[in-house]
């Protein structure tokens, strides 16, 4: 399928600087047609993606008939691919970009945003896969729209829901505050962020799957938007005369893990987005992008500690991942090493053929916008070993110093980076359709858009970049008083209890029985990750099915036996879920006697 894309005709002619020759002129369609400017598209796109945000959120949003009140549909598209649920993430990041315009004047979207907040709330409340609402359900990734449990197998627990949704809704918080609705904030919107803040100080340092929903493991993004919800989360606790148990005491545990994310390379070097994982990749991955404007704090300065959009470490990183896609997709090639380029979210994806994507294409220069701002503050820009590539290919030849707002060097600087800013914007006007609809991917080779069609967080990435450029950004999370890295990192200690699984099963010959259940160690109710017991002690009069797993100690989790037949036929047992809490004393054990049902 070939989507006509806007101003398709004259486009390559419009980048390379030439003039329409008479043969495109005298094709009648073609006559009325040229490119906008970027500043036009973005007027009219702007109104297209608060529009197709809207659009996609229930209950009334045009395109979420069926959706609960407060809950973001991740697109339309209900096959290949099917988007047709809420994804925390997705719905965090997208209320997080609705909340700050909300703060920056729009009066009109505060009825959607206490939708949001009861809506989350009766998820925190929803039992699914991952776990119940105390045993570690928030770090489900994704409900049915009408916010009952999804139960298909999925890559799960993803561990950056509760802190991204915490974010938001601190951001919230925050305006209540400041206008005159603490009782508000305190009653309605702080159990919510508590739930998510319990869960993160619970999971932090526990692996998850990465943003992508691929891997297994620990995410850079994961960990910078658990460090910044801690954070904020501290400070809104004492304005409200709440705790936060855990809060204070481990973000700078969380932000000494992040450090362990920058792997040096030369004199320079880039983030690996996903540690403690087993997979052939760089590491070099939008994640990391996305989790520098995501803490993007405009008061900081550009702190290498917390990855800041102008710190030389995330500017770096910008270069290292954005050369990471010049040479994979033909739409880059023969675009000079100082230009913009597609971004995808890495080089190795294969997901609808490993595309480019807008959102991550947006968000490179998004960071590049958001540096802008923050060099504006500080009034001077540092160029240092590890930022000389980054700054080297805007400005060829540039020194390593520190130029202060009265050199010609700033100058140069500032205006290189927002034309390179900008030209990641254009890329994403070149490949927008006329009527202005974002999905998730366009083609690698023309352009075309692919995968789920207005996709939300597209269009909420739209308006987040769009409002950097624009100068206009978020309240601080209170970065500049929460970027030192102790001397030593340390951990929750792992802290395990033997649990002993005998299940009484009459089995057939060829049939072996599994444990499966809600907690990593127990293959998180992936049949093929559940856990085998042995049939050692069955006879004829005791059926007896058994195996000792180490679980991590004080925690509560659901389970079920299931049997795999030699066939490779899976048997559950029949509802409800089983549970169980593990002792909390470090290497105690204890036994479950079960019977199949
Ligand atoms: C669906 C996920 O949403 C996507 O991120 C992933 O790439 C594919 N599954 C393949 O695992
Ligand atoms: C796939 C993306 O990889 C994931 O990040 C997102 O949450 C879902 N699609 C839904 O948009």
């Amino acid at each position: 399928m070939h989507l006509p894309r806007a101003w398709e005709t004259v486009t390559a002619a419009a980048t390379l600087g030439v003039v329409l020759g008479a043969g495109a002129a005298a094709n009648p369609a073609n006559r009325l047609k040229c490119r906008a400017t970027l500043d036009q598209f973005i007027d009219t796109e702007s109104q297209v993606a608060i529009d197709g945000v809207l659009a996609n959120i229930g209950a009334d949003g045009a395109e979420a008939q069926g959706a609960a009140a407060g809950a973001v549909v991740a697109s339309p598209s209900r096959t290949d691919p099917d988007y047709w649920y809420t994804w925390t993430r997705d719905a965090a990041l997208t209320y997080k970009a609705l909340i700050e315009r909300f703060i920056a004047g729009d009066s009109s979207l505060q009825s959607k945003i206490d939708d949001y907040v009861s809506a989350q709330a009766t998820l925190q409340g929803v039992s699914n896969p991952s776990g119940g609402p105390d045993s570690g359900g928030l770090g489900e990734p994704k409900f049915n729209v009408d916010l009952t449990a999804f139960t298909g197998s999925w890559g799960r627990p993803q561990r950056d829901g509760p802190p991204l949704r915490a974010t938001a809704l601190i951001l919230y918080a925050g305006w209540l505050v400041d206008n005159g609705e603490a009782s508000k904030a305190a009653d309605t919107v702080w159990p919510v962020i508590a739930k998510d803040l319990d869960y993160t100080v619970r999971y932090w340092n526990e692996t998850g799957y990465d943003l992508w929903e691929e891997v297994s493991g620990s995410s850079f993004f994961t960990l910078s938007a658990s460090h910044r919800a801690l954070v904020e989360g501290a400070a809104l606790a004492s304005t409200l005369d709440k705790t936060c148990p855990g809060c204070a005491e481990w973000a700078p545990q969380v932000l000494c893990f992040t450090q362990d994310f920058w792997v040096p390379e030369g004199d320079s070097g880039y983030i690996d987005s996903n540690i403690n994982v087993r997979e052939g990749r760089t590491g070099k991955d939008a994640n990391s992008i996305l989790s520098s404007i995501h803490t993007f704090d405009p008061a900081s300065d550009c702190t290498d500690s917390t990855f800041q959009p102008c710190s030389s470490r995330a500017l770096a990183n910008h270069k290292a991942v954005v050369d990471s896609f010049r040479s994979e997709y033909s739409l880059n090639a023969g675009i000079s090493q100082r230009d913009a380029v597609a971004i995808g979210r890495y080089a190795e994806d294969v997901y609808y053929d490993g595309n480019p994507w807008y959102l991550t294409t947006l968000a490179a220069a998004e960071q590049l916008y958001a540096a802008l701002y923050q060099w504006n503050q500080t009034g001077s820009i540092t160029v240092d070993t590890v930022s000389l590539p980054f700054f080297n290919d805007r400005v060829p030849n540039i020194a390593k110093g520190t130029y202060t707002s009265d050199s010609a060097t700033l100058t140069s600087i500032v205006d290189a980076v927002r034309t390179y800013a900008d030209g990641f914007v254009s890329i994403v006007q070149t490949y927008t359709p006329r009527d202005g609809a974002l999905a998730e991917q366009y083609d690698r080779n023309d352009g075309t858009p692919l995968s789920a069609r207005d996709l939300t967080w597209s269009y909420a990435a739209f308006l987040t970049a769009t409002e950097r450029r624009a100068g206009v950004v978020p309240p601080g999370w209170g970065e500049p008083g929460a970027n030192t890295v102790p001397d030593l990192c340390e951990a929750p200690a792992p802290c395990d209890a033997a649990i002993t699984f005998n299940a009484r099963v009459t089995t057939n010959l060829g049939e072996d029985v599994f444990v499966v259940g809600a907690l990593t160690e127990l293959g998180n109710w992936a049949p093929a990750d559940a856990v085998p017991l042995s049939a050692d002690g069955y006879t004829s009069s005791d059926p007896l099915w058994s195996t000792t797993v180490d679980l991590p100690a004080a925690r509560s989790f659901e389970y079920k036996y299931i049997k795999k037949t030699s066939g490779g036929e899976v048997v559950w047992e029949s509802d409800p879920n089983r549970g169980f809490t593990t002792p909390t004393d470090c290497d105690s054990a204890d036994t479950i006697n079960d019977t199949w049902r």
